[in-house]
């Protein structure tokens, strides 16, 4: 099965062609027009998916190699995400169904970040804990052996990478600051700060990470702007510490509550390395896997999108790839 992927759920306007396990192509293009504002401006990425999405699916249709004829249908991003940037997403991905004939699935972002694990591990079968962490989620759900999702906890507050991002700014680095902050923190001292690590110790598998913004807050307007940048890799250090901390010793919990041994994280932060290294070396001296995707497939991207809807349909799950836009859909629903 070969499927056309489309992905426009924030500021990434991505086409990808897949066919059943195998990526054939998989373009991207991340808006730069947000960077003066700090943030997304939804009505930026909008217009910017309207600008973008013809030269991508026609360039992700040359590089595959795949012709229109071959193509079995076109998967789309149904939510969650920003609504006008999912509805220009949609309007485009039915316009092409409409002009080919083929058939139109709407996907589960969340779905689909899950379905990067599977075609960077195509043997991977349920059941398994997911571990989604993004810039907007953070949630820990069993797939179970029907292939539903069960939930298992959530943050309550932030996600863990949002928690990358307003910490980053507040140090004053550029958005997305995760993965600038995490290049920092390779240099610095991780003991260097002591910030709080969410609900780590309670009992359950919540998350929590509005206290660490706050402490961070604190500790850069106690420093000063000049402080804060001759400490800024301890600082880094210490914020990405906390975070990843908190993610392992909660995952690990997790995991052996439900029963499982094999442990599965996906979402843009699932491309930190250094929570790569330490969930997987906790995991190892407990006999558990921990799988990531491969790393251009863990923050937003079309193919884990197209792949999502070949792993539904492979299910005979095609019911739940409804062609409507929900700018609030969850996981598990
Ligand atoms: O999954 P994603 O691309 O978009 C959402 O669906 O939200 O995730 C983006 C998030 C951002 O918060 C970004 O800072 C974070 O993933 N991120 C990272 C890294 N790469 C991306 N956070 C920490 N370390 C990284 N290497
Ligand atoms: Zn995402």
């Amino acid at each position: 099965m070969i499927l056309l992927g489309i992905e426009t759920s924030c500021d990434e306007t991505a086409a990808a062609v897949v066919e059943n396990t195998t990526v054939r192509a998989n373009i991207l293009f991340t808006h730069t027009a947000h960077a003066q504002f700090g943030g997304v401006v939804p009505e930026i990425a909008s217009r910017e998916h309207l600008r973008l999405l013809p030269g991508l699916v026609r360039q992700a249709l040359d590089e595959s190699g795949v012709s229109w004829e071959q193509l079995d249908g076109i998967a789309f991003t149904r939510g969650p995400g920003l609504a006008g940037p999912l509805l220009v997403g949609a309007s485009f991905a039915r316009a092409l169904a409409l002009e080919s004939g083929l058939p139109l699935y709407g996907v589960n972002h969340l779905e689909g970040h899950l379905a990067a694990v599977r075609l960077s591990y195509p043997d991977l079968t349920p059941p398994f804990l997911c571990l989604t962490v993004s810039g907007g989620h953070t949630e820990l759900t069993l797939l179970n052996e029907a292939g539903e999702f069960v939930p298992v906890g959530e943050t309550r507050d932030d996600a863990a990478g949002e928690a990358f991002d307003k910490c980053g700014k507040l140090m004053g680095l550029g958005y997305p600051a995760g993965p600038i902050l995490s290049r920092i923190a390779e240099t610095g001292n991780r003991k260097a700060f002591a910030f709080p690590k969410g609900l780590r110790l309670e009992e359950g598998f919540d998350f929590s990470f509005s206290g660490l913004k706050s402490a961070v807050s604190r500790e850069v307007s106690r420093l000063g702007p000049e402080q804060t940048q001759v400490q800024l890799a301890d600082l880094c250090a210490s914020v990405e510490s906390a975070i990843v901390d908190a993610l392992v010793d909660k995952t690990i919990k997790a995991a052996q509550h439900v029963g499982t041994s094999t442990i599965a994280v996906c979402g843009g932060v699932s491309a930190n390395r250094f929570l790569r290294e330490q969930l997987t070396q906790r995991a190892k001296t407990l006999g558990m896997t921990v799988v990531f995707p491969a790393l251009a497939l863990c923050t937003d991207n079309a193919a884990m999108i197209a792949g999502a809807a070949i792993w539904a349909l492979e299910q005979g799950k095609a019911a739940k790839l409804i062609p409507e836009v929900d700018p609030r859909l969850a996981l598990v629903g």
